[in-house]
């Protein structure tokens, strides 16, 4: 692979995994990891718990070192303005002990300073308008992960991270994240996320990538991959089987 040095606000897709594997304490978490994730896709990565959905979301964010293989954002490999133009919603999202509104203002003044109307305009869109002066720690585990879709958006990244981003909603919350993850998807951005809700991956998935115990079973367009997947184990995961 050619390598390139221009990092233009556009120009981290495609994704390319190319035998990439993870290794935390002994054991290989991600192994060897064949995958390429399109500009402009919405990429359900799938599979059961354990298979390395978080890790490999945690990995193309930056945050574990590849032990081996190669994984290049529009043939570069990782740095910080590379990073700085991702945003992560985690599993269990950390925010700091302060009110909600300081939780966006920190992340906003690190980065692109936007005014405090825009942040609360963020926060309508998450459902959390009037929530603004209320200490984080309080808020329920379905309104932490709304801030957390917040702190995501305010930084326009061209590529999302959503960890399960709708584990803990309610169905009315649920809508308003699948909407906004659409919308963020029709201006542009690159989006990959995790679920264990297949009408969700239905729903919202251009792309499927199916994990199971650290591998890449399959990698399809979504619709292809519901139809007729083509492993044992994608089936049996679709059909809420057990995988051993
Ligand atoms: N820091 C770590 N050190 C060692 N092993 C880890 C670490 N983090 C995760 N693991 C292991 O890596 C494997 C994959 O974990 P991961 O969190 O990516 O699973 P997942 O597919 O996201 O599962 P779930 O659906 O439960 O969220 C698991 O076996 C887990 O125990
Ligand atoms: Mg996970």
């Amino acid at each position: 692979m050619s390598k390139k040095t221009f990092v233009g606000p556009h120009d981290l897709t495609p994704i390319q995994f190319k035998d990439l594997s993870v290794i935390l304490g002994q054991k290989i978490i991600l192994d060897k990891i064949n995958c390429k994730i399109k500009s402009n896709s919405i990429t359900a990565v799938l599979g059961p718990n354990g298979a390395g959905k978080s890790i490999f979301l945690q990995t193309i964010n930056g945050l574990f070192s590849i032990q081996s293989g190669r994984l290049n954002f529009n043939l570069m490999e990782i740095n910080q303005e590379i990073r700085k133009q991702q945003a992560m919603v985690f599993q269990n999202p950390v925010l700091l002990r302060r009110t909600v509104i300081a939780n966006l203002q920190f992340i906003s003044n690190l980065r692109n300073k936007e005014s405090n109307r825009l942040l609360k305009k963020i926060l309508s869109k998450v459902g959390l308008e009037g929530y603004e002066k209320k200490p984080a720690r309080l808020l329920s585990g379905g309104e932490k992960q709304r801030l957390s879709m917040a702190r995501a958006l305010i930084i326009n990244p061209n590529l999302l991270l959503l960890d399960e981003p709708t584990a803990n909603l309610d169905p009315y919350s649920l809508k308003l994240i699948e909407d906004l993850v659409l919308e963020e998807n029709s201006i542009g951005k690159t989006i990959i996320f995790t679920t264990h809700d297949m009408s969700q991956a239905k729903r919202l998935a251009t792309d499927v990538i199916f994990l199971n115990k650290g591998k890449v079973l399959e990698q399809t367009i979504s619709k292809t991959f519901f139809k007729s997947p083509k492993t044992l184990e994608a089936q049996k995961y679709i059909n809420g089987e057990i995988l051993i």
